[in-house]
């Protein structure tokens, strides 16, 4: 078990883009193995490779209470978008900080499974929200981007101020 270091919001490498995963290998099976430890050990509910600055279209997540649903993203992109939902969102990557984000209420994303099979999903409530929140980091987007300026200036703020007394 190896645990990744989690980049911290306002780090600039969290605005990358992500690229597709072209190789379905053994390379690729670790890093997920390795993401699906540090989402655990974390512990949250999804993770982002982007959040472990590596720039792959991958992500994880398990919103079971019991902890032993993983489902894994590769290459995930929603095709359906349906009514609206409002959640009060964290993310490791910001530690602390939780604020109401809006999103679909559901959704159907295709994506391929760690052995490079196409699947297809429509999933509703937290685990909607949990898709949309990781696909978005992919994109080099983060929850707080959603929110006020005068917020997100106060966010930064208190997570810069953290690191400054962590060092
Ligand atoms: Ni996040």
């Amino acid at each position: 078990m190896s645990l990744l270091k989690i980049l911290h919001y306002p780090d600039p490498r969290l605005k990358k883009v992500a690229a597709p995963v072209t190789k379905f290998d053994n390379a690729l099976r670790a890093l997920v193995a390795d993401m699906a430890d540090t989402m655990y050990a974390a512990p949250g509910i999804g993770l982002a490779a982007t959040q472990v600055d590596c720039h792959l279209r991958i992500v994880v997540i398990d919103v079971s209470e019991e902890r032993n649903s993983l489902l894994i993203l590769i290459n995930a992109k929603i095709v359906r978008k349906d009514g609206l939902q409002v959640f009060e969102e964290g993310c490791l990557s910001v530690p602390g900080i939780y604020e109401k984000v809006e999103r679909a209420e559901e959704i159907t994303v295709e994506y391929f499974d760690l052995a490079g099979n196409a699947q297809t999903l429509t999933a509703s409530g937290l685990l909607a929200v949990c898709i949309q929140h990781e696909l978005d980091h992919l994109e080099g987007k983060v929850f707080v981007d959603y929110l006020s300026q005068l917020k997100q200036m106060r966010i930064k703020a208190k997570l810069l101020k953290h690191a400054r007394a962590d060092m």
